[in-house]
Protein backbone atom coordinates (compact mmCIF):
# COMPACT_ATOMS: atom_id res chain seq x y z
CA UNK A 1 0.00 0.00 0.00
CA UNK A 2 1.75 3.06 -1.07
CA UNK A 3 -0.43 6.62 0.57
CA UNK A 4 1.07 8.76 -2.75
CA UNK A 5 0.39 8.22 -6.52
CA UNK A 6 3.23 7.38 -8.83
CA UNK A 7 3.24 10.81 -10.68
CA UNK A 8 5.35 11.31 -7.71
CA UNK A 9 7.63 8.07 -7.91
CA UNK A 10 10.73 8.22 -9.91
CA UNK A 11 13.25 10.44 -9.07
CA UNK A 12 16.87 10.80 -8.20
CA UNK A 13 20.27 12.14 -9.65
CA UNK A 14 23.51 13.59 -7.98
CA UNK A 15 23.82 16.31 -5.67
CA UNK A 16 25.93 18.77 -7.44
CA UNK A 17 26.48 22.74 -6.45
CA UNK A 18 27.33 24.64 -8.99
CA UNK A 19 27.91 28.49 -10.19
CA UNK A 20 25.42 30.37 -11.47
CA UNK A 21 24.66 29.63 -15.16
CA UNK A 22 26.46 33.06 -17.12
CA UNK A 23 25.16 30.77 -20.94
CA UNK A 24 21.48 30.68 -22.13
CA UNK A 25 22.65 26.57 -23.78
CA UNK A 26 21.64 23.86 -22.06
CA UNK A 27 24.21 22.96 -19.65
CA UNK A 28 24.54 19.88 -17.89
CA UNK A 29 27.45 18.66 -15.64
CA UNK A 30 29.19 15.22 -15.99
CA UNK A 31 27.54 12.83 -14.01
CA UNK A 32 28.82 10.24 -11.67
CA UNK A 33 27.61 6.70 -12.51
CA UNK A 34 24.35 5.84 -11.81
CA UNK A 35 23.36 3.52 -8.98
CA UNK A 36 22.08 0.60 -11.11
CA UNK A 37 19.23 -2.17 -9.86
CA UNK A 38 21.00 -5.32 -9.62
CA UNK A 39 19.46 -7.81 -12.17
CA UNK A 40 16.86 -9.97 -10.45
CA UNK A 41 17.08 -7.76 -6.98
CA UNK A 42 14.83 -8.39 -4.45
CA UNK A 43 11.72 -5.65 -4.47
CA UNK A 44 11.76 -2.75 -1.61
CA UNK A 45 10.15 -3.18 0.96
CA UNK A 46 6.99 -0.35 1.91
CA UNK A 47 7.49 1.01 5.26
CA UNK A 48 6.93 4.28 7.04
CA UNK A 49 9.72 4.66 9.35
CA UNK A 50 12.13 8.33 10.04
CA UNK A 51 14.43 9.47 7.13
CA UNK A 52 16.56 12.20 7.35
CA UNK A 53 17.62 14.69 4.82
CA UNK A 54 20.77 12.87 3.26
CA UNK A 55 19.26 9.54 3.23
CA UNK A 56 16.18 11.05 1.76
CA UNK A 57 18.28 13.03 -0.88
CA UNK A 58 20.22 10.04 -1.52
CA UNK A 59 17.53 7.56 -1.86
CA UNK A 60 15.68 9.66 -4.07
CA UNK A 61 18.67 10.57 -6.38
CA UNK A 62 19.22 6.76 -6.70
CA UNK A 63 15.25 6.46 -7.29
CA UNK A 64 15.11 9.14 -10.14
CA UNK A 65 18.41 8.60 -12.09
CA UNK A 66 17.12 4.61 -12.27
CA UNK A 67 12.97 5.04 -13.19
CA UNK A 68 13.77 8.55 -15.53
CA UNK A 69 13.60 6.21 -18.28
CA UNK A 70 10.26 4.63 -17.30
CA UNK A 71 8.41 8.25 -15.86
CA UNK A 72 8.94 9.65 -18.72
CA UNK A 73 7.41 6.77 -21.09
CA UNK A 74 4.49 6.33 -18.67
CA UNK A 75 3.95 10.66 -18.70
CA UNK A 76 5.49 12.17 -21.24
CA UNK A 77 2.46 12.16 -23.54
CA UNK A 78 0.06 13.58 -20.71
CA UNK A 79 2.74 16.00 -19.73
CA UNK A 80 3.72 16.72 -23.39
CA UNK A 81 7.09 18.18 -24.40
CA UNK A 82 6.35 21.88 -23.78
CA UNK A 83 2.98 22.08 -22.08
CA UNK A 84 3.15 23.56 -17.57
CA UNK A 85 0.87 20.67 -16.14
CA UNK A 86 0.44 20.80 -12.42
CA UNK A 87 -0.35 17.90 -11.62
CA UNK A 88 -2.16 14.58 -12.42
CA UNK A 89 -6.01 16.17 -12.75
CA UNK A 90 -4.63 17.97 -16.26
CA UNK A 91 -4.43 21.85 -15.10
CA UNK A 92 -2.48 23.69 -17.19
CA UNK A 93 -0.75 27.14 -16.31
CA UNK A 94 -1.97 28.44 -19.94
CA UNK A 95 -6.03 28.43 -17.92
CA UNK A 96 -4.45 28.58 -14.45
CA UNK A 97 -2.18 32.27 -14.66
CA UNK A 98 -1.01 30.84 -10.96
CA UNK A 99 2.65 32.52 -12.47
CA UNK A 100 0.94 35.38 -13.54
CA UNK A 101 -0.73 36.29 -17.54
CA UNK A 102 1.26 34.81 -19.52
CA UNK A 103 2.00 37.95 -21.33
CA UNK A 104 3.58 39.00 -18.87
CA UNK A 105 5.98 36.43 -18.62
CA UNK A 106 7.84 37.54 -21.22
CA UNK A 107 11.88 38.52 -19.94
CA UNK A 108 10.82 37.05 -16.81
CA UNK A 109 13.89 35.27 -14.83
CA UNK A 110 11.92 31.72 -13.66
CA UNK A 111 13.74 28.99 -11.84
CA UNK A 112 12.02 25.36 -12.30
CA UNK A 113 12.62 23.12 -9.45
CA UNK A 114 12.54 19.51 -9.68
CA UNK A 115 12.23 20.05 -13.46
CA UNK A 116 12.06 16.23 -14.99
CA UNK A 117 12.32 16.34 -18.49
CA UNK A 118 11.75 20.79 -18.16
CA UNK A 119 8.75 20.36 -19.92
CA UNK A 120 7.53 22.96 -18.12
CA UNK A 121 10.39 25.30 -18.56
CA UNK A 122 10.16 24.51 -22.39
CA UNK A 123 6.85 26.06 -22.23
CA UNK A 124 7.97 29.10 -20.06
CA UNK A 125 10.59 29.75 -22.42
CA UNK A 126 7.85 30.10 -25.37
CA UNK A 127 6.26 32.88 -23.69
CA UNK A 128 9.49 34.62 -23.62
CA UNK A 129 11.09 34.01 -20.29
CA UNK A 130 14.03 33.03 -19.32
CA UNK A 131 13.98 29.64 -17.53
CA UNK A 132 16.15 27.83 -15.50
CA UNK A 133 15.73 24.05 -14.87
CA UNK A 134 17.07 22.53 -11.79
CA UNK A 135 16.64 18.62 -10.94
CA UNK A 136 18.20 16.08 -8.77
CA UNK A 137 18.56 13.30 -11.19
CA UNK A 138 20.53 13.58 -14.00
CA UNK A 139 19.24 11.11 -15.83
CA UNK A 140 15.57 13.23 -15.65
CA UNK A 141 17.86 16.51 -17.17
CA UNK A 142 19.16 14.01 -19.86
CA UNK A 143 15.61 13.67 -21.14
CA UNK A 144 15.47 17.53 -20.95
CA UNK A 145 18.30 17.47 -23.36
CA UNK A 146 16.83 14.77 -25.19
CA UNK A 147 13.69 16.84 -25.84
CA UNK A 148 15.58 19.99 -26.43
CA UNK A 149 15.47 23.65 -25.47
CA UNK A 150 18.02 26.48 -25.00
CA UNK A 151 18.05 27.05 -21.11
CA UNK A 152 20.66 26.01 -18.46
CA UNK A 153 19.81 22.54 -16.95
CA UNK A 154 21.44 22.06 -13.50
CA UNK A 155 21.83 18.94 -11.55
CA UNK A 156 21.39 20.05 -7.66
CA UNK A 157 19.10 19.33 -4.69
CA UNK A 158 16.94 22.10 -4.40
CA UNK A 159 18.26 22.42 -0.75
CA UNK A 160 21.31 24.29 -1.79
CA UNK A 161 20.68 26.32 -4.62
CA UNK A 162 23.46 26.89 -6.31
CA UNK A 163 22.41 31.08 -7.38
CA UNK A 164 23.19 34.22 -6.46
CA UNK A 165 20.64 35.76 -4.04
CA UNK A 166 17.82 37.56 -6.13
CA UNK A 167 18.58 35.65 -9.22
CA UNK A 168 15.30 34.90 -10.19
CA UNK A 169 11.50 36.62 -10.69
CA UNK A 170 9.82 33.41 -10.06
CA UNK A 171 10.28 30.29 -9.73
CA UNK A 172 7.67 27.00 -9.49
CA UNK A 173 7.52 23.59 -8.88
CA UNK A 174 5.26 21.15 -9.96
CA UNK A 175 5.58 18.18 -7.80
CA UNK A 176 9.31 18.61 -7.92
CA UNK A 177 11.59 18.12 -4.91
CA UNK A 178 8.69 19.40 -2.31
CA UNK A 179 7.42 15.95 -1.67
CA UNK A 180 10.48 14.13 -1.22
CA UNK A 181 12.52 16.34 1.25
CA UNK A 182 12.83 15.99 4.60
CA UNK A 183 12.81 19.74 5.33
CA UNK A 184 10.58 21.64 3.45
CA UNK A 185 11.77 24.87 5.52
CA UNK A 186 14.82 24.44 3.78
CA UNK A 187 14.23 24.06 0.17
CA UNK A 188 11.65 27.00 1.08
CA UNK A 189 14.09 29.66 2.40
CA UNK A 190 16.76 29.16 -0.41
CA UNK A 191 13.74 29.75 -2.96
CA UNK A 192 13.06 32.67 -1.09
CA UNK A 193 17.07 33.97 -1.18
CA UNK A 194 17.18 33.34 -4.65
CA UNK A 195 13.87 35.48 -5.62
CA UNK A 196 13.74 39.07 -5.79
CA UNK A 197 11.73 40.97 -3.53
CA UNK A 198 7.89 40.78 -4.58
CA UNK A 199 9.32 37.41 -6.19
CA UNK A 200 6.61 34.51 -6.60
CA UNK A 201 6.95 31.13 -5.67
CA UNK A 202 4.45 28.55 -7.05
CA UNK A 203 4.08 24.83 -6.20
CA UNK A 204 2.28 21.55 -6.25
CA UNK A 205 2.44 18.61 -4.18
CA UNK A 206 0.41 15.51 -3.17
CA UNK A 207 -2.58 16.87 -1.56
CA UNK A 208 -2.05 16.18 2.12
CA UNK A 209 -5.62 14.37 2.80
CA UNK A 210 -4.33 11.69 0.20
CA UNK A 211 -2.02 10.03 2.80
CA UNK A 212 -5.20 9.13 4.98
CA UNK A 213 -6.21 6.68 1.89
CA UNK A 214 -4.59 3.36 0.18
CA UNK A 215 -3.06 4.58 -2.82
CA UNK A 216 -5.67 2.86 -5.05
CA UNK A 217 -7.31 4.06 -8.10
CA UNK A 218 -11.00 2.05 -7.01
CA UNK A 219 -13.32 1.85 -4.47
CA UNK A 220 -10.35 0.51 -2.14
CA UNK A 221 -8.72 4.05 -2.60
CA UNK A 222 -11.80 5.33 -0.89
CA UNK A 223 -11.71 4.13 3.26
CA UNK A 224 -9.07 6.13 5.25
CA UNK A 225 -6.50 3.61 6.28
CA UNK A 226 -4.12 5.84 8.06
CA UNK A 227 -3.58 8.53 10.29
CA UNK A 228 -3.72 12.20 8.36
CA UNK A 229 -1.64 13.70 11.39
CA UNK A 230 1.61 10.90 11.10
CA UNK A 231 3.89 12.14 9.52
CA UNK A 232 6.23 9.39 9.44
CA UNK A 233 7.83 9.38 6.05
CA UNK A 234 6.98 6.48 3.65
CA UNK A 235 10.37 4.64 2.63
CA UNK A 236 10.99 1.70 0.29
CA UNK A 237 14.22 0.19 1.55
CA UNK A 238 16.13 -2.46 0.48
CA UNK A 239 17.29 -5.57 2.51
CA UNK A 240 19.80 -3.97 3.65
CA UNK A 241 17.26 -1.53 5.14
CA UNK A 242 18.80 1.38 2.80
CA UNK A 243 16.51 3.70 1.71
CA UNK A 244 15.84 3.33 -1.84
CA UNK A 245 12.87 5.81 -2.72
CA UNK A 246 10.87 8.28 -0.29
CA UNK A 247 8.26 10.53 0.46
CA UNK A 248 7.73 12.63 3.06
CA UNK A 249 4.09 14.04 4.51
CA UNK A 250 3.15 17.45 5.50
CA UNK A 251 -0.08 18.20 6.89
CA UNK A 252 -1.60 21.34 4.97
CA UNK A 253 -1.07 23.21 8.55
CA UNK A 254 1.97 22.20 8.41
CA UNK A 255 2.82 23.71 4.56
CA UNK A 256 1.12 26.94 5.40
CA UNK A 257 3.21 27.38 8.64
CA UNK A 258 6.29 26.11 6.40
CA UNK A 259 5.69 29.25 3.98
CA UNK A 260 4.45 31.46 6.20
CA UNK A 261 8.00 30.89 8.90
CA UNK A 262 10.30 30.80 5.56
CA UNK A 263 9.13 34.37 4.52
CA UNK A 264 6.33 33.44 2.20
CA UNK A 265 3.11 35.07 1.87
CA UNK A 266 0.40 32.37 1.31
CA UNK A 267 -1.64 34.19 -2.01
CA UNK A 268 -3.45 31.34 -2.78
CA UNK A 269 -4.46 27.33 -2.33
CA UNK A 270 -5.50 25.60 -5.34
CA UNK A 271 -6.97 22.75 -5.34
CA UNK A 272 -7.82 21.39 -8.82
CA UNK A 273 -10.74 19.28 -9.37
CA UNK A 274 -10.74 16.51 -11.90
CA UNK A 275 -11.98 17.89 -15.25
CA UNK A 276 -14.57 14.95 -17.13
CA UNK A 277 -12.10 14.95 -19.65
CA UNK A 278 -9.32 13.23 -18.05
CA UNK A 279 -10.05 9.38 -18.00
CA UNK A 280 -6.56 8.53 -17.33
CA UNK A 281 -5.67 6.31 -14.64
CA UNK A 282 -2.79 4.92 -13.11
CA UNK A 283 -1.38 4.21 -10.06
CA UNK A 284 -3.94 5.50 -7.12
CA UNK A 285 -5.13 8.31 -9.61
CA UNK A 286 -8.58 7.74 -10.98
CA UNK A 287 -11.69 9.53 -12.22
CA UNK A 288 -13.55 8.03 -9.43
CA UNK A 289 -11.23 9.25 -6.55
CA UNK A 290 -10.43 12.48 -8.53
CA UNK A 291 -14.47 13.83 -8.18
CA UNK A 292 -14.65 12.78 -4.68
CA UNK A 293 -11.02 13.55 -2.69
CA UNK A 294 -8.52 16.67 -3.75
CA UNK A 295 -5.11 14.59 -5.07
CA UNK A 296 -3.08 17.90 -5.53
CA UNK A 297 -2.46 20.81 -3.90
CA UNK A 298 -0.59 23.81 -5.25
CA UNK A 299 0.47 26.59 -3.02
CA UNK A 300 1.40 30.76 -4.17
CA UNK A 301 3.33 32.31 -2.76
CA UNK A 302 5.29 35.58 -2.59
CA UNK A 303 8.21 36.76 -0.85
CA UNK A 304 8.11 40.66 0.67
C1 LIG B 1 7.38 13.76 -9.90
S1 LIG B 1 8.82 14.37 -10.68
C2 LIG B 1 8.23 15.90 -11.32
C3 LIG B 1 9.04 16.32 -12.51
C4 LIG B 1 8.32 17.33 -13.40
N1 LIG B 1 8.03 18.55 -12.68
C5 LIG B 1 7.07 16.66 -13.92
O1 LIG B 1 5.96 17.17 -13.66
O2 LIG B 1 7.21 15.62 -14.59
C6 LIG B 1 9.79 14.88 -9.29
C7 LIG B 1 11.14 15.45 -9.68
O3 LIG B 1 11.72 16.05 -8.51
C8 LIG B 1 13.10 15.78 -8.53
N2 LIG B 1 13.59 15.90 -7.16
C9 LIG B 1 13.34 15.11 -6.10
N3 LIG B 1 13.97 15.55 -5.02
C10 LIG B 1 14.65 16.66 -5.38
C11 LIG B 1 15.50 17.57 -4.71
N4 LIG B 1 15.78 17.41 -3.41
N5 LIG B 1 16.02 18.59 -5.40
C12 LIG B 1 15.75 18.76 -6.72
N6 LIG B 1 14.95 17.92 -7.42
C13 LIG B 1 14.40 16.89 -6.76
C14 LIG B 1 13.20 14.39 -9.11
O4 LIG B 1 14.48 14.09 -9.58
C15 LIG B 1 12.13 14.41 -10.17
O5 LIG B 1 12.63 14.75 -11.43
Amino acid sequence: MRPHGPWTRLRRGPVRVGRKSTTREPIIQESETYETQEPGAVEPEATRRDAGGAESARANRGWWDRNADEYQVEHGTFLGDDRFVWGPEGLDEIEAELLGPPEELKGKEVLEIGAGAAQCARWLAAQGARPVALDLSHRQLQHALRIGGSFPLICADAGALPFADGSFDLACSAYGALPFVADPRLVLREVRRVLRPGGRFVFSVTHPIRWAFPDEPGAEGLSVASSYFDRTPYVEQDEEGRAVYVEHHRTLGDRVRDIAVSGFRLVDLVEPEWPAWNTSEWGGWSPLRGNLIPGTAIFVCERD
